[in-house]
């Protein structure tokens, strides 16, 4: 499906690629952009006018504003209400503050399932879920889309040249809460389209789906269902088809509104906020349609490898689209979403915030500026705390607002390149984690496995699709790549022939883009460039990987405990392929990545730094070089400027 006049066959829109230009938001900013949600709704004037105090005096210069206000908008069918917003967006522009401006579609209001109970969504087992809570619509409702629209309309036509308006904020979190998708009958309906899009014939479909097997072959696009609860194992490639179609049908959404806010607000540009790194939405595939990549990152202040992890997902944002990318929410202290939630003890929020600087955030902000007083979401920290401003925690928000100011020159400056990339595939996450494999691999914790081995040594690693400029970097890093088409394979040959260090680790290059085994040994179209043939897995009972390597030119680096290859080394052509059969524990991964890096001339962003303390560099647009080094030790941050290059 494709949103009105925007759309490509593909869903994606293929039109309305973002050209990024980010002029009117940077036209409202003379430093990075600091501040957070703010709903004004949930409260009276006399706090509304202690807002604008207190944001002053934190040093807020943007604000999210609107994403939760439809029911206030539009609190009964047709019958809008924009006093309420008029009185802010004034407020603010007055005080100097911007507005990154929701199109306020993320929560219909409960008349909307009260007249179209068939907007909501419908989970495999045939549930369908109720208002009460947030997002509680199917992706595929042209009911829910046309309402979505008309209200994005009349927001952009109201507001396309108020002063305050900086960017617009579409949804919020698209996929976060109905990321196990609809299967309802329209969406079911809107799956049959897609599919015959896709396929054409039903000859191709069965085919691509293999559905010779366990008699699943199709005689009419009728009969095709959305993977619903099934006795056994569903059709892989059904599955993975679907979470394609899913991420589709979201970005349509998304699509349908920004082809409003494009004609009434050419000017403006869009963002929507991404969550932390996830399986829902196919995220190189959406933000060509961004101007600008914004992402929510909420670490989890007990997790020891919460700056590498973090690390990781702001690596993923960057290499989304050339240009900034916007840290649109963070938690100034605790969440209230997980099991325990613990504070983020002094410093941490303000180390939390300079690495997403370090990796090329032109925005901190936060969820939310004021702690809410009821509602699910009341024990989740704020910017200004239930106890007011005399609180460690506004303390802390003041001051960094106050060290964000004082590096202006940091807005528009752009982090230095990195030698080294790790390849992201989410078609490949999709068909990696279907059901009846040798083993479970996690696409995600194989990804982070591989980068802390570059974050721990200092390396700057950046995230590239499999269409990505792959020549740009010495080293690439590519895990489980399961599912491999044969121009990707042919992409990965040539980057070594050409000189390249490629890194391939195991389940990987086993099936085409729809699930099906390249013949001949594993890993198929890799066996060339990696000088070995996998002939059979042999996971074991603690989930450890292993397999059976036969080697036809590679040479054997590491072997398995019980004898055989299991980490191998390929010269071809002008570079080298690695293989890792197995998953290293974290420090030999480390010791084989540090002579791998050695071997193809990447070097640490600095020599000798102390485990924890990371150094990354952006560069100013006079061309400085400002140095943020981030102690993730003490929590310590400082910014150094190389006066050598200054001009
Ligand atoms: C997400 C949402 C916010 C809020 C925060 C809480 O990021 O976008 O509305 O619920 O989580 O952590």
């Amino acid at each position: 499906m494709t949103p009105d006049g925007t759309g490509g066959p593909d869903g994606t829109g293929g039109s309305s690629d973002s050209s990024g230009n980010l002029d009117r938001f940077y036209d409202r900013l003379t430093s990075l952009a600091y501040g957070g949600d703010y709903n004004p709704e949930q409260w009276g004037p006399d706090v509304h006018a202690e807002d604008v105090e207190l944001m002053r005096a934190a040093g807020v210069n943007l604000v999210t504003l609107g994403i939760f206000g439809w029911a206030t908008t539009e609190p009964t069918p047709g019958a809008y209400d924009f006093t309420w917003l008029d009185a802010h967006l004034d407020r603010l522009a007055a005080a100097g503050v911007a507005a990154c401006l929701a199109t306020m579609t993320a929560s219909p209001p409960p008349w909307l399932a009260r007249l179209h109970p068939e907007t909501l969504p419908v989970l495999a087992d045939g549930t369908r879920l109720h208002p009460g809570s947030r997002q509680h619509w199917c992706p595929s409702s042209p009911v829910f889309r046309s309402h979505a629209v008309r209200l994005t309309e009349r927001l952009a036509t109201r507001y396309a040249d108020h002063p305050a308006l900086a960017l617009w904020h579409i949804g919020n979190e698209y996929g976060c809460h109905i990321s196990r998708h609809c299967h309802c009958e329209v969406s079911t309906a809107a799956f049959r389209t897609w599919l015959r899009e896709r396929y054409q014939t039903l000859d191709a479909l069965n085919d691509a789906w293999s559905t010779t097997f366990w008699s699943q072959r199709y005689s009419t696009w009728e009969e095709i269902h959305t993977p619903r609860a099934a006795p056994s194992f569903r059709n892989p490639a059904q599955q993975a088809d679907f979470l394609r179609f899913s991420s589709d049908e979201l970005l349509a959404c998304y699509l349908a509104e920004k082809a409003v806010l494009a004609r009434v607000t050419p000017h403006t540009p869009v963002t929507t906020n991404f969550v932390p790194v996830a399986k829902t939405l196919d995220l190189f595939r959406w933000a060509p349609h961004l101007d600008v990549v914004s992402y929510d990152s909420y670490p989890d202040p007990h997790d020891p490898d919460a700056a590498q992890r973090t690390a990781f997902s702001y690596d993923v944002m960057r290499g989304l689209k050339a240009g900034p990318w916007l840290l649109l929410e963070q938690a100034p202290s605790a969440v209230n979403w997980r099991a325990h939630n613990g504070r983020k003890p002094p410093g941490r929020m303000r180390l939390d915030s300079w690495q997403a600087v370090a990796h090329g955030a032109d925005a901190v902000l936060f969820f939310q500026w004021r702690q809410s007083r009821g509602g699910a979401e009341k024990f989740h920290s704020a910017m200004v705390p239930h106890a007011g401003p005399e609180t460690r925690t506004f303390r802390e928000v003041t001051e960094l607002g106050a060290e964000l100011a004082a590096h202006a020159d940091l807005l528009r400056s752009r982090p230095e390149r990195a030698d080294a990339a790790l390849l992201l595939d989410w078609p490949n996450w999709w068909a990696l984690e279907t059901d009846a494999h040798p083993s479970e691999v996690d696409y995600l914790e194989g990804a982070l496995a591989h980068h802390k081995a570059l974050y721990d040594a200092s390396v700057a690693c950046d995230v590239v699709p499999v269409d990505g400029d792959l020549a740009a970097y010495r080293l690439l890093l590519v895990p489980h790549l399961y599912s491999l088409s044969l121009d990707t394979a042919a992409r990965l040959t040539d980057y070594v022939r050409g000189g390249g260090t490629l890194v391939v680790s195991y389940f990987s290059g086993i099936t085409d883009e729809h699930d099906r085994v390249h013949l001949g040994g594993y890993p198929g179209p890799l066996r060339e460039v990696l000088g070995l043939t996998v002939e059979e897995f042999d996971p074991r009972p603690d989930g450890a990987w292993a397999e059976e390597i036969r080697l036809e030119g590679a040479e054997q680096v590491l072997a398995y405990d019980e004898g055989g290859p299991a980490v191998t080394r390929h010269e071809y052509g002008r570079g080298t392929a690695w293989y890792l059969g197995l998953r290293p524990d974290p420090k030999t991964m480390r010791e084989l990545l540090d002579r791998v890096r050695a071997e193809a001339g990447v070097s640490p962003v600095e020599a000798g730094l102390p485990e924890g303390v990371q150094v990354r560099t952006r560069v100013t647009a006079a061309g400085e070089r400002v140095r943020l080094r981030l102690d993730h030790r003490d929590g310590s941050v400082t910014a150094e400027r190389d006066q050598a290059s200054r001009q």
